[in-house]
């Protein structure tokens, strides 16, 4: 068990490239199985969770190659497939959850095991199970798994979300590309890893409009063929690089950072007082974030893209904590992400939670403490709110962000702040 270990009073300056997004690359990986043989994912980040997902694949029947270094992955998928899940990997990342469609679509038939809630709030997945029965599939649950078998195919269908759910969007997505007739999913998520998902399987044959809007229409196809796919860039990482810029009073260029991902949480540091501008590094796109000066508080409300990002709660919050004046943060999303502010109060910021609201008065710094990560946002939180405390933060469970943060220490320390990791002396005692 580690924990980063972070010394206060840096600022972070200089350059940082941001990779694949986890949560595009992850339901990419699940997108091959829907056609037998090669598919070659690039730029796709080194965590831990793109290498849990390459295991449930090979567990599925799949060859899968993960080239840290070269940042591909090489999935061999087989004629036959294996059509079941199980709970330990399922239970170590949520994500697993989008096997469902897919191999529902391919074998006829799926079984996988029910994630339970998580640290950032109860997750049912009603959504994705009455939107699977709408194509015809018949769903139980058994001992934990939640099994669905559809003999004779899917049947395209009209899906009305009662929320954009991101993962029910793409569980009813990657099953109607091979379903007869034409699916509609209407209410569907916008968010950009959509857009990539849908990208890739029209690169494998699949016929697709309305991407990116709230409108998806499906023709099924008969079979799909596989591709060569370039992950969208991650927002979240990018988002947190900007967020963590303004606060240390840095001056960091995000390469690979699509601006236009991150319009609101951009917006709101520049209310905040940074200047935020659009440019290009070594022929890629990319912002840069000046901030002189200590940042003015921001009111958020997350709500789904294009909204505020959920999962740059955290990075506001720790934000507000130390900017002048007071705000209310509000999240729509997950019930329980509030959690995290628990661990910023003992740096002592000045926060104060009512159901789905937070209120923040800004105070000139925090005050470095140990804290310990709920998940993976909640880490990369506090890891760079320790950079505006006095003396040294550790932030126990550092495994949280490792799921989603590629490099993040030697990342932090190439922007010029003191950020390590040690292994963590308490670790026993925090669970128990
Ligand atoms: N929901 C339901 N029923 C469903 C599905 C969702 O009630 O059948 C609710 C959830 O409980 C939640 C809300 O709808 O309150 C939104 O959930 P959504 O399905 O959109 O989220 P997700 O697919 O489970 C993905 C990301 C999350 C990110 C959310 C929102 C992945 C692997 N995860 O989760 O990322 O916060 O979308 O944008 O893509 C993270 O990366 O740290 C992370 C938590």
């Amino acid at each position: 068990m580690e924990r980063f270990r972070v010394v206060g009073g840096g600022r972070l300056q200089g350059v940082v490239r941001v990779t694949g997004a986890k949560n595009s690359v992850l339901k990419l990986m699940a997108a091959a199985l829907l056609a037998e043989g090669e598919t070659v994912l690039a730029d796709v980040p080194d965590i831990l969770d793109t290498r849990i997902m390459a295991e449930l694949l090979r567990r599925l029947g799949c060859r899968v190659d993960h080239d840290a270094a070269a940042a591909t992955v090489r999935i061999d998928v087989p004629g036959e497939l294996g059509s079941e899940a199980d709970y330990d990997l399922v239970r170590r990342m949520r994500a697993s959850i989008c096997v469902l469609g897919p191999l529902l679509a391919r074998c006829g038939k799926v079984s996988v095991a029910r994630p339970g809630g998580d640290n950032i709030g109860s997750r049912p997945l009603d959504m994705h199970i009455a939107g699977l029965q709408k194509l015809g599939a018949d769903v139980e649950s058994e001992h934990g798994n939640i099994v669905a078998t559809a003999p004779s195919g899917l049947t395209g269908a009209t899906i009305w979300l009662d929320f954009p759910s991101v993962g029910a969007t793409e569980n009813i997505l990657m099953a109607a590309v091979l379903a007869r007739g034409t699916t509609v999913i209407d209410n569907a998520a916008r968010e950009p890893e959509i857009v990539d998902l849908c990208l890739m399987l029209e690169q494998m044959g699949a016929r697709i409009s309305g991407a990116g809007t709230s409108t998806l229409e499906v023709e099924g196809v008969e079979r799909l063929s596989p591709t060569h796919h370039v992950s969208v860039p991650d927002r979240i990482v990018a988002g947190t690089w900007a967020y963590a810029a303004a606060m240390t009073r840095g001056d960091v260029t995000v390469r690979n950072g699509r601006a236009e991902h991150l319009e609101i949480a951009l917006d709101k540091l520049a209310t905040a007082g940074a200047d935020v501008s659009r440019v290009e590094v070594d022929g890629e796109p990319g912002f840069r974030v000046v901030m002189d000066g200590r940042p003015r508080a921001v009111d958020v409300v997350t709500l789904p893209f294009p909204g505020f990002a959920t999962d740059l709660l955290p990075m506001v919050l720790a934000l507000n904590s130390v900017a002048e004046g007071a705000a209310i943060v509000t999240e729509n999303v997950f019930e329980a992400r509030f959690m995290f502010v628990d661990e910023l109060a003992r740096l002592g910021a000045d926060v104060r939670t009512d159901g789905h609201h937070c209120l923040v008065r800004g105070r000139e710094r925090l005050s470095g403490a140990p804290v310990r990560a709920h998940d993976i946002r909640a880490g990369a939180g506090l890891v760079i709110a320790g950079l505006v405390a006095d003396g040294t933060t550790t932030v126990g469970d550092a495994y949280h962000v490792d799921r989603g943060y590629p490099g993040f220490a030697e990342q932090l320390r190439s922007l010029g702040v003191e950020v390590t990791r040690e292994t963590d002396p308490d670790a026993d005692l925090l669970d128990g």
